[in-house]
């Protein structure tokens, strides 16, 4: 995995976030807050906040900055389960009408309770992604949408103090860019955020695997000056207008960089097709090279055809000695040694030649046409 310089234009809004409906599952989070003021500033037209408690000062913040907007909240544990996650955003439908972008910014980075991270981190956002998906999907009378899961740049590496962590948030990020390649039937695009530490409650209540409480959350605080929420959340909105389907970004230290994520395997229904391109893209490599060693043939050939009627001219060798002479070059030279060969293989039946490969070809296509 690498950061790539961007091709994208990042100031070219691909999305309008005008008069959109959006939720934001964990919008009073440190992050979250900040994000959704953000998407008020755009003009969104309804933000609905899902978030475990209610949060007034959170909300009011949030309200003040537009008025335009309608901004709602709904109680929300996002381990509630497929079903329930199911019924809430049913209701939302019925307020919004449609959903157009669904956030998924809730996390924890507690590893005392293993299957409370992982249901939080990774289930969750498998569950609302579904959901919101069959809401959304083109193929189903929707009318596609945007799905952009927070993961964290333990996704890009591993924290060896937060395995779990780790894990859903690696789960998050090869979830996210497997079913952005759905959207030409969806019309769901997707993409990954990965913010790197930010000064939020989150980055104050690290539990590190094994209990080993704080150790690290207080060295990384020594370590590490995180970056500001508005930063964090600056970028994403930037990295939401972009909207490049199935991308990862990288949003740390208040910067926003596209990572560059390598497939190491070709699914065996692909692999033909590549193998097709890769063709397509050889022959004039090839024709290259052919051309450059027929050139450096010929030169060669003329070299030797005027020596030898130098010699013959001065009378100072016998043809014998000249042809002596001319088997001692070609041992010398090996590309010359392949022309002579092959000048004398062409008057030999074909089962009886050494072949070259360029040979081969031409020999099957003769004996196809006899
Ligand atoms: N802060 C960082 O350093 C950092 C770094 C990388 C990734 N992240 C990720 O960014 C996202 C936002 O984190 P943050 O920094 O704003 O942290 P935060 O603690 O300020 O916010 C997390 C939000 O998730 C909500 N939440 C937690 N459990 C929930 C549950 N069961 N149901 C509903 N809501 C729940 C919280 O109420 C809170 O609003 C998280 O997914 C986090 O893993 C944060």
């Amino acid at each position: 995995m690498e950061c790539c310089q961007m091709d994208i234009n990042m100031d070219e809004v691909g999305f309008d976030l005008n008069g959109k409906n959006v939720i934001y599952i964990g919008g009073f989070g440190g992050i979250g807050l900040n994000t959704c003021k953000q998407l008020v500033q755009k003009g969104v037209a309804n933000l609905m906040i899902l978030d475990q408690v209610w949060n007034e000062s959170a909300f009011n913040e949030i309200n003040v900055v537009d008025t335009k907007h309608v901004c709602q909240f709904m109680a929300f544990d996002v381990t509630c389960g497929l079903e329930e996650t199911r019924a809430i955003f049913t209701r939302i439908v019925e307020k919004f009408g449609h959903i157009d972008v669904l956030i998924n910014g809730a996390g924890i980075a507690d590893e005392r309770d293993f299957d409370l991270i992982i249901a939080t981190n990774f289930t969750a956002t498998i569950n609302a992604t579904l959901v919101a998906y069959d809401l959304m999907d083109k193929s189903k009378g929707g009318k596609g949408g945007v799905v952009l899961n927070i993961a964290s740049v333990a996704a890009l590496t591993p924290f060896p103090s937060l395995p779990i962590y780790s894990a859903t948030k690696g789960g998050i990020l090869n979830f996210t860019r497997a079913l952005a390649l759905l959207e030409p039937k969806t019309g769901i695009k997707l993409y990954t955020i990965c913010p790197g530490p930010t000064s939020t409650k989150h980055f104050e209540d690290v539990h590190c695997f094994l209990g080993k409480n704080l150790i690290v959350s207080e060295r990384l605080r020594r370590l590490v000056k995180p970056q500001l929420p508005a930063d964090c959340a600056m970028n994403i909105v930037k990295a939401m207008e972009t909207n490049a389907n199935g991308a990862t970004w990288l949003c740390d230290m208040g910067q926003l960089k596209l990572v560059e994520i390598k497939n190491f395997w070709t699914p065996p229904h692909k692999r033909n097709k590549e193998a097709e391109q890769k063709k397509g893209s050889e022959p004039n490599k090839e024709a290259e090279q052919n051309k450059e060693t027929e050139r450096t043939k010929e030169l060669e050939q003329n070299e030797k055809t005027s020596q030898t009627a130098e010699t013959v001219q001065k009378g100072e060798t016998s043809q014998k000695e000249a042809s002596a002479e001319q088997a001692k070059a070609t041992v010398r030279n090996p590309t010359e040694q392949v022309t002579a060969e092959k000048k004398t293989d062409e008057t030999m039946p074909l089962r009886k030649r050494r072949y070259l490969i360029c040979d081969l070809g031409r020999d099957m296509q003769n004996i196809c046409k006899t």
